[in-house]
């Protein structure tokens, strides 16, 4: 039985001492965390508190088995100072395929949504109104129960936390196209938003970094030709004219930046098509000079434009320019602060 959602504020907020230009993701949080446990086949008791550990058994199944998932997404403030939120209710559903798909209960998604307004209400002195900042908010959920033994633990913890954060990336990216590990392949977890996703990809994307690339591109379980994804982003290529970024298979994130942006590139009148693109497609296109932009999507880093993907011992070069990319990040970046209009009502705006 879900009750209203309990707010204990904190006594002296720390908003007053961050530096607004200069927030790396992920490192500071906010004054408060919503919280809310499950018991008895039901969430209970769903409350706001400052922030503070949280005290958790060692058996905790999420520790072992991994029942443990996770969203991402962004609050911004407009020009009258009312922050708004991007598209939660797709996050409140994304949260709940997760959910079904690593054997964990759902998530009341009207709650999901009030939660996400009321934090960041309480904490709107924490979203920065610099172009292409804002207020990261992180909601997950994992197994709290104490148990030793492999099946679906019966308590979770829900929790949404929030990280104010700079754009991630000012400069273009490269990319390594990875020939040993994958990510993901079709009727395991990649459409998941699961914390071992990320677990998996972690030691490939530390080789890649010590190779002085940014992130991975994921090529596919079968025979590494597939493109997938990127470390924390989907990716889209422009190939004579066409606008290509590959299918949910089932091995790919349904991300919502991405969604937003083949719904924005339509509208603008281009070409998108969802397909199997490989990479020797695309070295063929680079080469041939046919290769005329590149660029991935996530909520991390909202628009990130690639300049190269190293593949074996080749360098594909993508051109420097990124028209198409650099529209996409302006419109949205436009849209999530009230500069441009939200013609597909993606925003949901907090009211004082
Ligand atoms: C996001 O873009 O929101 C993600 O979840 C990626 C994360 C690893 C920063």
């Amino acid at each position: 039985m879900i009750s209203q959602i309990h707010i204990q504020k904190c006594v002296n907020s720390r908003a007053k001492d961050l530096d607004f230009d200069d927030i790396p993701l992920g490192k500071t949080f906010t004054d408060h965390m919503f919280l809310c446990s499950y018991e008895n086949g039901q969430w209970r008791s769903p409350k706001i508190v400052p922030l503070s550990l949280v005290p958790t058994h060692p058996a905790a199944m999420a520790f072992h088995y991994g029942q443990a998932i996770f969203e991402g997404m962004k609050a911004t403030i407009d020009s009258n100072g009312t922050p708004l939120l991007f598209r939660p209710e797709v996050n409140a559903k994304r949260l709940n395929f997760s959910a079904r798909r690593l054997g964990m209960p759902e998530f009341p998604e009207a709650l999901f949504v009030e939660a996400l307004k009321t934090i960041v209400s309480l904490d709107r002195q924490w979203i920065p109104s610099q172009q292409g900042s804002a207020l990261y908010l992180r909601p997950f959920m994992y197994a709290d129960e104490a148990f030793i033994g492999m099946r679906a633990a019966t308590r979770y913890k829900f929790i949404v936390m929030a990280s104010p954060s700079s754009p991630i990336y000012n400069k273009r990216i490269r990319l390594y196209a990875e020939t040993n590990y994958i990510r993901a392949a079709q009727g395991g977890t990649g459409e998941a938003k699961a914390a071992g996703n990320y677990a998996a990809a972690i030691l490939p994307t530390e080789a890649a970094k010590a190779k002085g690339y940014d992130q991975v591109l994921w090529l596919d379980a079968y025979d590494f030709k597939a493109i997938q994804e990127v470390g924390t982003m989907n990716i889209f290529f422009k190939i004579k004219g066409t606008i290509i970024t590959p299918p949910l298979d089932g091995a790919i994130l349904a991300g919502i930046t991405r969604m937003s942006a083949i719904e924005l590139l339509r509208y603008k009148g281009f070409e998108v098509v969802e397909r199997r693109l490989t990479i020797d497609e695309v070295i063929e296109a680079s080469a041939k000079g046919y290769l005329e932009e590149a660029f991935g999507t996530g909520t991390a880093v909202g628009v990130a434009m690639i300049q190269e993907i190293g593949y074996q011992s080749k360098a594909i070069h993508i051109s420097d320019k990124n028209p198409v990319g650099q529209m996409v990040l302006d419109t949205l970046n436009g849209v999530r602060t009230g500069k441009i209009p939200d013609n597909f009502n993606w925003m949901l705006s907090i009211d004082a």
